[in-house]
């Protein structure tokens, strides 16, 4: 098949019919819509093209300057589009965590700044959220940015109602079932929108991950909140995954089905499960579902290595992720009234486990700074602390400081959570250090 430019092969993605023997649901005709098939890996090729399609001569001729709110697949997307036709790609996140995406963007040229999240910040007042960020950016400098902005654009919805909905309905007509990872949702709402004029009965199942667990690519439940497009009352359920069922559902599409997809794609595939599981086909019926599988596993091998090592023929190891509720809420406290008094101790290692913008901004005197996810991945190794050092981990709000300490204190060490973390500390008027050390 001859293609004459990059753009002609975004879409169209097959439509895969999954052996009803190997998900063994019975009356269940499942369909696998295969967006990892897109060229730049993932069903944001649609919408990233979608949002700038009608407007690239102009954006072109005016010289202007992409800026975008992503941490991964809509960031990647963007910045091939943008340098094909020559534009600049600004992109702001709060901490993409997936290293190899990070290595992509880099490697393709991503004008990427890491910001801190909100609830980060020392100040949670100060105006430095990713969307406020861009707004001060743009007003900054008026007529350079062009802002596609993903999370509000009715572009987002429109172009997978057009593409990825009309595909379907092309290939089977009406369906019963959609189900997909929300992000900023505009897969799901445009796909189902399409869908439902053909069957205005067809539901659509939403998937997030659990509030305190990370699928990369989806929000969590609590997440959501932030997302311009979101409207609950579009679904019929929503359905939250943690990130061991999503896992555990990827590898089965991946080793069972022959796809080699990421884990938003498990997740929805644990989510059908679920929904069906609860309300199951009434026997001698069926049902049609389409899942829409979003990208390639590729990208997440640092992330599935660090949860389950066993699968890359590593030891399992014990992690703080995995301490139950009683035992994190067992962790040693200490108040900051108590940690002023202890900060001329030169035993006392103070460890701030936020983004490095987040420390620079403003940290507990002497603090050293290690991110939690560079923090977790020492400790799966052992502790890289001395045992005889009494030991303060400092986050947010003191939740996370708490896990953390839990951990450590069950290996041997005299480990403490700073009492309602960054924000007490400030909030009690003590003076915060500024800068790296
Ligand atoms: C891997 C992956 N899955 C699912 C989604 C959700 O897509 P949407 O933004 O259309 O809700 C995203 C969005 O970023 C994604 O990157």
């Amino acid at each position: 098949m001859l293609y004459n430019h990059v753009t002609e092969l975004i879409g169209n993605t097959p439509l895969l019919r999954l052996d009803p023997q190997v998900h063994g649901i019975p009356g269940l005709e499942l369909y696998a819509k295969l967006e990892y098939l897109n060229p730049f890996g993932s069903v944001k090729d649609r919408i990233a093209w979608g949002m700038i399609r009608d407007h690239v001569t102009d954006l072109v001729a005016g010289g202007k300057t992409l800026i975008e709110a992503s941490s991964g697949n809509t960031a990647k997307a963007l910045q091939v589009l943008a340098s094909v036709h020559g534009l600049d790609l600004k992109v702001l996140t709060n901490r993409v965590k997936v290293g190899e995406v990070r290595d992509v963007l880099l490697l393709l040229g991503t004008d990427l700044e890491e910001l801190p999240g909100l609830s980060e910040c020392p100040d949670p007042t100060v105006p430095n959220d990713v969307f406020s960020t861009i707004a001060t950016i743009i007003a900054s400098e008026p007529g350079r940015y062009f802002h596609t902005s993903q999370y509000t654009n009715p572009d987002n919805v429109t172009t997978h109602q057009d593409t990825t909905g009309r595909e379907i309905a092309a290939d089977i007509g009406g369906i019963d079932l959609l189900v997909g990872g929300l992000g900023t949702t505009g897969s799901t709402r445009g796909t189902a929108t399409q869908l439902k004029m053909l069957n205005p009965a067809m539901q659509t199942i939403g998937v997030v991950s659990t509030t305190e667990d990370f699928i990369p690519g989806i929000r969590s439940e609590a997440e959501m909140w932030e997302v311009g497009l979101f409207e609950p009352g579009f679904y019929d359920q929503i359905v939250a995954i943690r990130s061991t069922e999503a896992i555990d559902a990827t590898l089965d599409l991946v080793r069972r089905h022959g796809l080699l997809v990421g884990p938003t794609s498990g997740a929805a595939y644990a989510a059908l499960r679920e929904h069906l599981r609860c309300n199951p086909i009434p026997e001698g019926a069926g049902c049609s579902a389409v899942m829409i599988v979003c990208d390639r596993i590729e990208w997440y091998l640092s992330y599935l290595r660090s949860r389950r090592p066993e699968l890359f023929g590593q030891k399992p190891r014990a992690r703080p992720a995995d301490l139950t509720e009683a035992e994190v809420a067992s962790a040693p406290v200490v108040r900051v009234d108590e940690l002023t008094s202890w900060l001329g101790d030169p035993d006392v290692v103070r460890v701030d486990t936020r983004g490095a913008m987040a420390y620079r901004i403003g940290h507990v005197p002497g603090a050293i700074n290690l991110r939690d996810d560079l923090l977790e991945d020492l400790l799966t190794q052992g502790s890289p602390f001395p045992a005889s050092s009494r030991l303060v981990f400092i986050c947010p709000i003191g939740e996370y400081s708490r896990r953390i300490a839990a951990f450590l204190t069950q290996r041997g060490h005299r480990a403490y959570s700073l009492d309602g973390g960054i924000v007490a500390w400030r909030d009690a008027g003590h003076a915060l250090e500024t800068g790296t050390r």
